[in-house]
């Protein structure tokens, strides 16, 4: 095995093989509750239908004191890894700005929690909503020197912005995790891409708050800024044009968001082109519509709901943007390769779904609500109703304890 590696990696190093990089496996996770947008919208004493359609969410995922961005990420890998991936799984990246630890990576805590081989590299990356993105670019290059690796990426956050607060409707809590392979079985990712920062202040979160500030119009309009710069710099660079993709996904703080970037450029196809895009991003924002904003995964759910809801045909391209405030943005493509929803775990995120539980707007406040001590106490937390198989079970001496209920 190891010498018919090696014989491939020649092949690859004396451009005789031409070595696709993509995405291999996607795994994905939600906590068990929601809310139903338009209970929220009578709450606010605001029409349902800002939310639903001005918005465009339909339900929001609330997270048990028991689910953190570790937990809820190692819960979307689990379901991802087999023999093989733990085996070459060498490097673990861990895209998130809902950090648990100003020092430690929240990657560390899942690699242990995932039982992945010591011999492997794990950091925590952070630009907003852009760090799986930064991520997978990474693994794209680890993957470049060592054509045998594989990379875990793990997007994993809990949306915060505050009850009554404008962004509350654009709140959420999930992950996504990749696996970042050579010869991937779902999606090779081009080489090219066009990417943008610039030093803005349209969302942030200081280290001393745990719920998000925002400038909402300014966001909105620095979103389309940087999307409408790095379309056209990707079109400049590659030749594309809008006709040659099947889908273009984006990240979505909420799904009307990403139909407004949509709409600056749909004039540029035809209107069989026009369609085609628009009824495929109405597919890419159906997973979005029920959790909200999972800030890092957000961009790589839609895709998820893209994949896992319609049959596409192999070769389509499919455009991805990504935007993180502050703020970095990057387009690039990826290329849907044979039989690829083999691959996808579509049943289990069907019953992910199914399973969950509706909150009401008085029992989301409660939860909201609940905090870990930040003064140095220890607390255990009572897992029996959380139905995740990785969930937090305490804190001890400033130490965060979890359990793999499945070990
Ligand atoms: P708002 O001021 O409450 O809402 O805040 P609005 O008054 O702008 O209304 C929203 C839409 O609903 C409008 O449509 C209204 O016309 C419509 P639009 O003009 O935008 O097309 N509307 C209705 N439609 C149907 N029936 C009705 C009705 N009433 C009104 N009856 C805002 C909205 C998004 C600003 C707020 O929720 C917010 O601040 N959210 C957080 C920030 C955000 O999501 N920004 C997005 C871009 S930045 C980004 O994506 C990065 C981020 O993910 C963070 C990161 O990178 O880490 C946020």
């Amino acid at each position: 095995m190891k010498l018919f590696t090696y014989y491939q990696y020649e092949k690859v190093r004396k451009g005789e093989r031409e070595l696709k990089i993509g995405i291999d496996k996607i795994g994905f996770y939600t906590p068990q509750y929601y809310v139903d947008m338009n209970k929220l919208a009578v709450a606010r004493n605001v029409e349902p239908e800002k939310f639903t359609i001005g918005i465009g969410q339909d339900e929001m995922a609330v997270a048990p004191i028991t689910q953190d961005p570790v937990t809820l990420a190692a819960n979307a890998a689990l379901q991802i890894l087999d023999d093989e991936a733990r085996e070459k799984i060498d490097f673990v990246m861990f895209g998130t700005e809902s950090g648990i630890d100003h020092s430690k990576s929240a990657g560390v805590y899942v690699h242990q929690l995932l039982g992945l081989k010591p011999n492997a590299r794990t950091i925590e990356l952070k630009q907003a909503c852009y760090g799986a993105t930064a991520a997978i670019q990474l693994a794209k290059g680890h993957i470049a020197l060592n054509p045998e690796s594989k990379v875990l990426v793990l997007a994993s956050d809990i949306a915060r912005y505050g009850i009554n607060t404008p962004g509350e409707v654009t709140q959420g809590a999930g992950a996504v995790a990749l696996i970042i392979s050579a010869d991937p079985r779902i999606m090779v990712l081009d080489d090219a891409s066009a990417y943008l920062t610039k030093d803005i202040m349209d969302f942030w979160r200081p280290t001393y708050s745990d719920v998000a500030f925002v400038d909402g119009k300014y966001s909105n309009e620095q979103y389309l800024e940087f999307f409408g710069h790095v379309w056209d710099e990707y079109k400049e660079k590659t030749g594309l044009t809008i006709a040659d993709f099947e889908a273009i996904c984006y990240h979505l703080p909420y799904t009307k968001m990403g139909l407004k970037a949509l709409r600056t450029i749909l004039d540029e196809g035809s209107v069989d082109v026009q369609e085609r895009l628009k009824e495929n991003y109405q597919i890419s924002t159906l997973y979005s519509r029920k959790v909200g904003n999972i800030y890092t995964a957000s961009l790589y759910l839609s895709l998820l709901s893209l994949l896992e809801q319609k049959e596409l045909e192999a070769g389509s391209r499919i455009g991805l943007f990504s935007y993180g405030s502050g703020a970095v943005g990057e387009f690039f493509s990826g290329i849907l390769q044979p039989n690829y929803r083999d691959f996808l775990k579509i049943d289990h995120h069907t019953n992910l779904f199914n399973n969950r539980t509706e909150l009401s707007v008085s029992k989301y406040e409660e939860i909201f609500e609940e905090s870990l001590p930040t003064d140095g106490s220890s607390v255990d937390l009572d897992t029996t109703n959380d139905p995740a198989p990785i969930c937090l079970t305490g804190i001890k001496e400033h130490m965060r304890q979890y359990t793999n209920k499945n070990k």
